[in-house]
């Protein structure tokens, strides 16, 4: 079922919560919103499950306007960040809950409580308390007790916050199952974690401090964010983000930062209306720099090694460059061996990874002929 929301405004007392949220969202869409504490997950979920008044602003489902349709008519289901079981309910009571509700008869009832707990892997527990359920087993039945009334509109507000990091990967891959099967299901998706919102959501709409700021595939927002906000929120570990002054010269522009020169030239076009000595911002990937060989054509710089954090197959570097400017570069295990804390290294960067910003905006600053590819790709 297709929702649309448009310019919802919310306010508690002197907090702006919401400020003008438009969205839309596909019928069966996995549609993830990212962002960070206090950002307005929470309250945006409410107001289209119809818990919360909105100041502003208009809800449609399934193309009705929903301003003023009561919860139960909106065919919405919402799992809520700090989920509630009836703990004197067995999970089957907890599962049947909606539906007796409902006045479905009894045998319906079994037979939908079975098809969702065999969906959940519940099925074990049917007849146990909540308090006799592992973490993820309480999970999966908050999540089957919103399930099973068959919303074509699924809520879901960091439902897997609660959980260890085994348990949250294998529930992410079991959400993205559940959609699969559910078909028709149209899901929306807070979550404050990157991961979970690129492995998951079909598309990202990036939520800051009450206004969506980005909208597009996980792939669009990390090849081509809009502002330094975006680029610092997607990728892990974080992008560097570096301070630079646009300088002018015979042989072209160049963009100097502390420890090394860029050529500008892939950003003429767009630099066109910036001053030499104008304050950028040099995004470098952690990925997008590395060892030297010695053989690259690219940008070089020497660096000592502050701290190094082997994670399995690959390790996390935090390098120091003269003295000042602390990086991470993450490189795979094979190269990271050998290096260790106090190593100098020369480092290489790859000029095709590089994201430029305005310093005073975060703007991006797209690389010629790279906006056109930027919407495409959104
Ligand atoms: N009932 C309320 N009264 C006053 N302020 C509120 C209320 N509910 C939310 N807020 C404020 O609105 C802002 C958005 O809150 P919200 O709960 O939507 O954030 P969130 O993105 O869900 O955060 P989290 O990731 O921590 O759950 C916050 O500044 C919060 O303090
Ligand atoms: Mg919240």
């Amino acid at each position: 079922m297709e929702l649309a929301i448009s310019d919802i405004a919310k306010r508690f007392g002197a907090v702006e919560a919401l400020r003008g949220v438009s969205l839309t969202v596909q019928s069966g869409e996995f549609f993830a919103i990212l962002g960070q504490s206090g950002a307005g997950k929470t309250t945006l979920l409410r107001i289209i499950a119809g818990i919360e008044r909105a100041d502003a602003g208009r809800v449609m489902i399934g193309g009705r306007d929903m301003n003023d349709l009561p919860v139960r008519a909106r065919d919405t289901a919402m799992v809520f960040q700090t989920f509630a079981l009836y703990p004197h309910l067995s999970t089957f009571e907890n599962l049947a809950y909606p539906l007796r509700e409902m006045k479905v008869p009894a045998e319906e009832i079994r037979r939908r409580v079975g098809e969702i707990a065999e969906m959940l892997r519940l099925g074990h527990t049917l007849a146990r308390k909540p308090n006799t359920l592992s973490g993820g087993e309480q999970q999966r039945c908050a999540i089957g007790r919103a399930l099973i009334r068959r919303p074509r509109l699924l809520l879901l507000d960091e439902p897997l916050t609660n959980l260890d990091a085994k348990l949250r990967h294998d529930t992410r891959a079991e959400f993205k199952r559940l959609h699969r099967e559910l078909g028709t299901t149209t899901i929306v998706y807070a979550t404050p974690d990157q991961l979970e919102a690129l492995s998951m959501g079909s598309r990202v709409g990036v939520l800051r401090a009450g206004r969506i700021t980005q909208v597009g595939t996980p792939f669009a927002l990390y090849e081509a964010p809009d502002d330094a906000f975006v680029a610092s929120l997607v990728g892990d570990p974080p992008i560097n983000l570096v301070p630079g002054t646009l300088r002018e010269a015979a042989g072209g522009a160049s963009i100097d930062m502390s420890f090394m020169g860029l050529d500008a030239k892939p950003w003429r076009a767009a630099l066109d209306g910036f001053a030499a000595g104008s304050r950028l911002t040099v995004g470098l990937r952690p990925q997008a720099i590395w060892p030297s060989t010695g053989n690259e054509t690219g940008p070089r710089f020497a660096a000592r090694v502050y701290l190094t954090e082997p994670l399995g197959d690959v390790t996390i570097l935090d390098i120091l460059v003269r003295g000042e400017t602390r990086l991470r570069m993450v490189l795979p295990q094979e190269q990271a061996y050998r290096i260790a804390v106090d190593d100098e290294i020369e480092c290489a960067v790859d000029p095709d990874q590089i994201c430029l910003f305005a310093q005073e905006t975060g703007t991006t600053i797209h690389r010629d002929g790279m906006a056109r590819r930027a919407e495409a790709a959104a």
